[in-house]
């Protein structure tokens, strides 16, 4: 199999073929999802969670995140991979820089990093020197003092029109992916419209030009699962199934249906 590159995931939101990603943290699960076809994998800090039984995202060290790029890449050689900047790694240039570039020696083909217009340098200083940068706007977990909890962002116009503005404003930063956690289904309909780079949404309805869950909650692993995602593993029976309805409902539009997003 050829490697994924960005520029399959552009012919993607052209062609409005819609894609499946997943988080993964180890070479076995990055192995398994990518020879069952998802080949787009983020390492998420979501792992301070999943992996680490942390209550939040917040712990999570740049060498940990290298630790498990390195793994996932691994077991899927020819798979895109974003991986996580973890709190505070991106707080300054320097910073920014230095542990960008850990990563993407740990073999990810790109960096995520959650915040709107304050990251405007930062995504143009590691865009210009070769590292591709993915945003995050909506619910994002390393906010979480700051927005009181994981609760659904862009409710009300004020706070939907800032999301949007941000969203423009990233992609002329240089952001190349944008993932938008936990929003109304018709705020990520907009945003995905007016942007030319592609959107993945986790909680924002079926209308983002990709969707990602967390692994766990996508095989019934989590004890509290979030209302947005499901359990495919429930419903197929076994792991390559999951997989495989999970990339034919998305492709289809099928998940997330209404049940599983914010109105
Ligand atoms: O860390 C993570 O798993 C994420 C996803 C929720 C998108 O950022």
């Amino acid at each position: 199999m050829k490697s994924v590159y960005l520029n399959n995931l552009y012919k993607f939101k052209k062609d409005k073929h819609k894609f499946a990603a997943i988080t993964a943290y180890d070479y076995s699960f990055a192995k398994i999802f990518s020879e069952h076809g998802i080949k787009i994998l983020l390492v998420g800090d979501s792992l301070g969670m999943t992996i680490q039984g942390e209550l939040n995202t917040l712990k999570v060290t740049i060498k940990e995140m290298s630790y498990h790029t390195r793994c996932v890449r691994k077991g899927a050689p020819d798979a895109f991979i974003i991986a996580d900047m973890p709190f505070m790694s991106y707080a300054t240039l320097d910073k920014a820089y230095k542990n960008a570039a850990k990563l993407i020696q740990a073999g990810a083909n790109m960096i995520k990093v959650e915040g709107d217009n304050w990251l405007y340098d930062t995504i143009k200083m590691l865009t210009d020197r070769s590292v591709p940068v993915c945003g995050h706007l909506g619910l994002t977990p390393q906010y979480i003092n700051i927005l009181n909890g994981y609760k659904v962002q862009g409710k009300n116009n004020t706070d939907a029109n800032k999301i949007i503005k941000s969203a423009i404003s990233l992609e002329n930063a240089g952001i190349k992916l944008l993932v938008l956690e936990c929003i109304p289904v018709s705020l990520a309909t907009i945003i995905t419209k007016k942007l030319s780079i592609p959107t993945i949404g986790i909680g924002a309805g079926n209308k983002t030009d990709g969707q990602i869950l967390v692994m766990q909650d996508a095989f019934g692993l989590t004890y509290n699962p979030p209302k947005f995602s499901k359990n495919f593993l429930k419903q197929a029976g076994n792991l390559p199934n999951a997989i495989h309805m999970y990339i034919e409902e998305v492709k289809n539009s099928i998940f997330p249906d209404k049940i599983h997003s914010f109105i």
